[in-house]
């Protein structure tokens, strides 16, 4: 589903992705870990686009996106929903106008249409009648799904998470996993998730995949996370959790 292929980014002298390779089939759930800093952020926005890599190559679906035009960039971008690390909503606009405002700026939808998809993603995200709030008036958990809602609008084919639980209360993080697992497993789609949080690794991965110094220095079942001697990935997580190892392979 997504192939990036000896990818390099720098900003000025710091150098940040070093010839990445990963390959990302259809369905997977992939989590995404490594140092803050590493370049997780930075990889999400070359997959949608945001960014373009210095050298390198991105494919989606057989299309190089690294190489597409910005118009033709719009296509796919609706393909691929992201949730930004900051949710990143509108704050003068209502919940509903935040979810809908892609599809009235994309689309030819009616106004009636477009309420009644905002209706159908809010449900999906456990926020029914939320739709005249304003995101002031929302938890931190709710603004996260309010964005998983946008992410989402277009029915994406991958969504991209990022940190979709820092920040978050433990009860409020093991809602938004179970959202990422139940999305993935309702739509079907390939997701990304760049987490510092082990326990919601272990929770909706069927990959983990971890970054250091500009590469990817594994990448593997949660379980063969469990046995691997791999030093660094050993280090992050018993560094971040104690628990993980043990207690959450599924
Ligand atoms: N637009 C930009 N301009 C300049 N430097 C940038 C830009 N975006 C990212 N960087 C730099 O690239 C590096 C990687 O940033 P990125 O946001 O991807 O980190 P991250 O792994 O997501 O970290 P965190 O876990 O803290 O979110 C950092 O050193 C950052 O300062
Ligand atoms: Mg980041």
């Amino acid at each position: 589903m997504i192939s990036i292929k000896n990818v390099w980014k720098s900003f000025g002298d710091n150098e940040v992705l070093k010839g990445l390779d990963l390959h990302i089939p259809r369905g997977e759930t992939l989590v995404v870990m490594g140092r803050s800093g590493c370049g997780k952020s930075v990889l999400l926005k070359l997959i949608t686009g945001l960014m373009k890599p210095d050298k390198g190559e991105i494919w989606f679906d057989n299309i190089e996106i690294s190489k597409l035009k910005l118009k033709d960039f719009n296509q796919i971008r609706r393909r691929i929903g992201m949730l930004f690390q900051s949710s990143a909503l509108f704050d003068s606009m209502t919940v509903e106008e935040n979810v809908g405002f892609m599809l009235g700026q994309h689309t030819k939808l009616s106004k009636r249409e477009i309420q009644e998809l905002v209706a159908e993603k809010l449900n999906l995200v456990d926020l029914d009648d939320t739709q005249h709030l304003k995101p002031a008036e929302l938890s931190g958990g709710m603004r996260k799904r309010v964005g998983l809602a946008r992410a989402i609008a277009f029915n994406p084919e991958v969504i991209l998470y990022d940190e979709p639980t820092t920040g978050l209360d433990p009860i409020t993080c093991a809602e938004i996993n179970k959202l990422i697992r139940n999305l993935h497993q309702k739509l079907k789609v390939t997701s990304v998730v760049v987490t510092h949080d082990m326990d919601s690794a272990f929770f909706v991965a069927t990959h983990i995949a971890m970054i250091h110094d500009g590469r990817i220095v594994f990448n593997g079942t949660p379980n063969e996370v469990g046995k691997t001697g791999h030093p660094i990935l050993h280090q992050f997580i018993s560094g971040s959790s104690n628990s993980a190892l043990g207690v959450h392979n599924r």
